[in-house]
């Protein structure tokens, strides 16, 4: 009879111990995802060593046809390139003038927006409100006869 209760003793404190480890798994694997998504998108892209043009890829090309804006290397820096509302392709720095936060664009607001401090600018470039001093700078951009969209050095 002892060894009985013994055994349901061992029994629960392996399975409260299981459910433990269940429990501490998925609350890690919750923050995680959280984490993740956030961390990516204020690091900043690799830089990839490569200079001169950038040629957009198949995927994405068709990503920013999806989302209305990507944000690729070229030449090292980050750059958005986005397409307005009038189908127009359109190239930027995606470094905030203000502290260097990675812009984004607002299809819907026809607006380049930064949330670290809610800085705005329009599809020229150009400061609209908040804390960035300058505008951003202008990437060339053109759709090649093949279809490809290829970026290169900024605009003076
Ligand atoms: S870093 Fe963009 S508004 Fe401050």
């Amino acid at each position: 009879m002892q060894e009985q209760v013994h055994t349901v003793s061992n029994s629960t404190t392996s399975r409260r111990h299981f459910i433990d480890l269940l429990l501490g798994a998925s609350i890690l694997g919750w923050l995680a995802s959280i984490a993740y998504p956030v961390i990516r998108y204020l690091k900043p892209l690799p830089q990839t060593g490569a200079t001169g043009p950038t040629r957009l890829t198949r995927e994405e090309t068709a990503k920013l046809e999806q989302d209305q804006f990507i944000i690729v290397p070229v030449s090292g820096q980050r750059v958005i390139v986005l397409q307005s509302q009038d189908q127009k392709l359109l190239a930027f720095s995606a470094k905030c003038t203000h502290e260097g936060c990675t812009v984004t664009y607002l299809p819907g607001q026809s607006v380049i927006w930064c949330p670290c401090h809610d800085g705005r600018y329009d599809l020229s470039g150009r400061v609209l409100s908040g804390p960035p001093p300058k505008p951003l700078p202008e990437y060339a951009v053109r759709r090649q006869p093949d279809g490809g969209i290829v970026i290169s050095e900024e605009r003076a």
